[in-house]
C-alpha cells in the first residue's frame, strides 16, 4: 500500500515540477526575441543590462537603513563612500551596466542636464535609454518604496554618436518601456509592445522570476484616486470640481472613491496599474506644465498603461502623443483606468 502511495505522490511531484515552469526575465526575453525574426539580440542585451543594474541598486536600497546607521558612528569613510546620494548612485550604476554593451549611442539621465556620451572606448548602438535612476528620493530615508524608470527609443539620425534630436521622441516611438519598484519585494515591470509582464526578484537566487504574465488594468476597477491635495488651492476650476465629484460631494450620485498617496510615481502607478483607478499630477498656478518629466517618468508609464488596457493624458492630450522640445520638459499625468481619465478629461475639459 505505501509503496502506492509513494509512488503517486512521485508522479505528482513530477508533474508538479513539468507544469510549473519557472520562467525567469532571461528566459522570457529569449522568448521574446524568439518570436521577433528581424531582432538583433541588441535590444535583450539592454534589458538584462537593466535587470543587473536592478539588482545592484535593490541590494543598495535594501541597506541603505544598515547604513545611515553606521553612518551615525561618524565613520565619515562609510559614510562618504556608501551614502552617496543614491540618486547619484543608481544613475552610476545604470550608467556603468550600459556603458560597454555596444547598444545605446546615448543616454538621458534625471540627474544629468545633458545626454549622456558613450565613452569613447566603447563600441556604440542603434538604441537609447533614458531613466530616471531613483524615483520617489523624498522617501527613501523613511523606507517607503522607491523605483526606477526606463525607456527605450531606436536612434533615428545617422551617424554614430547619440544626439539630443535621438532623445526627444514621442512616447508612441518607444521601443521599451519599464520600471523597477524597490518595494517589500523588488519587482520589474516591463513592456516591448506584445502586453505587461511583471518579475519578482528572488534574491535567495538573485533572479527575477514571471509573477504577473500579461499584466492587464481590472475593469471594473477599483474606485481609487491618487494625488497631492495639499496643491487644491493651486488647481484649475475644472480639478477642483472633479475633486469634488470624486469625494461624491457635487450630488452627481454616491460614487465612493476611496484615496491613496504615496509620493513615489512608481508605487502609486504599480498599485493603480494591480488595482485599477487614477493616478494624477495637474498643473497648477505654481507649476504651470506640473512636476513629472515627460520623458523618463510620464512616457514609459504611459506604454505601459496603454499595453495594460488603460489610458494615460496630460489632461487633454494622450501622453504618447506629446512632441517633448527639451528632454527634462515637465508634463501633466492623468493615468489609469480609461474610463476614469476619459472622465477626469471632460472635467478638465471645461477649463479649456
Ligand atoms: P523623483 O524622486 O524622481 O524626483 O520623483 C518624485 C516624483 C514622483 O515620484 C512622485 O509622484 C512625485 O514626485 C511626488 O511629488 P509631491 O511630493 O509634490 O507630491
Ligand atoms: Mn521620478
Ligand atoms: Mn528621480
Amino acid at each position: 500500500m505505501f509503496w502506492r502511495w509513494a509512488g503517486s505522490q512521485q508522479s505528482k511531484s513530477h508533474e508538479a515540477m513539468t507544469n510549473s515552469s519557472v520562467v525567469t526575465l532571461e528566459r522570457h526575453i529569449v522568448e521574446e526575441e524568439r518570436n521577433r525574426p528581424e531582432a538583433t539580440g541588441a535590444f535583450s542585451n539592454i534589458l538584462l543590462s537593466i535587470t543587473l543594474a536592478a539588482k545592484i541598486i535593490s541590494r543598495e536600497v535594501n541597506k541603505a537603513g544598515i547604513v545611515d546607521l553606521l553612518g551615525g558612528t561618524g565613520d565619515t569613510n562609510v559614510q562618504g563612500e556608501r551614502v552617496q546620494k543614491l540618486d547619484l548612485y543608481a544613475q552610476d550604476v545604470i550608467y556603468r551596466a550600459m556603458d560597454h554593451t555596444g547598444a545605446l549611442c546615448c543616454m538621458v539621465s534625471e540627474e544629468s542636464e545633458d545626454i549622456l556620451p558613450i565613452p569613447e572606448q566603447f563600441p556604440k548602438g542603434k538604441y537609447v535609454l533614458i531613466f530616471d535612476p531613483l524615483d520617489g528620493s523624498s522617501n527613501i530615508d523613511v523606507n517607503v518604496s522607491i523605483g526606477t524608470i526606463f525607456s527605450v527609443h531606436r536612434k533615428i539620425t545617422d551617424g554614430e554618436d547619440g544626439t539630443v534630436e535621438d532623445c526627444l521622441q514621442a512616447g508612441c516611438k518607444q521601443v521599451a518601456a519599464g520600471y523597477v519598484l524597490y518595494g517589500s519585494s523588488t519587482m520589474l515591470v516591463y513592456t516591448s509592445g506584445q502586453g505587461v509582464h511583471g518579475f519578482t526578484l528572488d534574491p535567495s537566487i538573485g533572479e527575477f522570476l514571471l509573477s504577473h504574465r500579461d499584466l492587464v488594468i481590472p475593469d471594473p476597477p477599483s474606485r481609487m484616486y491618487s494625488i497631492n491635495e495639499a496643491y487644491y488651492p493651486r488647481w484649475s476650476r475644472g480639478q477642483q470640481r472633479l475633486m469634488q465629484h470624486l469625494k461624491g460631494l457635487d450630488g452627481e450620485g454616491t460614487v465612493s472613491y476611496s484615496s491613496r498617496y504615496i509620493g513615489s510615481l512608481v508605487a502609486d502607478f504599480h498599485r493603480t496599474l494591480l488595482k485599477g483607478g487614477i493616478f494624477m499630477y495637474p498643473a497648477d498656478s505654481k507649476s504651470p506644465h506640473g512636476k513629472l518629466r515627460l520623458l523618463y517618468e510620464a512616457a514609459p508609464m504611459a506604454m505601459i498603461c496603454e499595453q495594460a488596457g488603460g489610458r494615460a493624458s496630460d489632461g487633454g492630450t494622450r501622453i504618447l502623443d506629446l512632441i517633448p522640445e527639451a528632454i527634462h520638459q515637465r508634463t501633466p499625468l492623468y493615468i489609469g483606468s480609461s474610463e476614469i481619465v476619459a472622465m477626469a478629461e471632460d472635467f478638465l475639459a471645461e477649463d479649456v
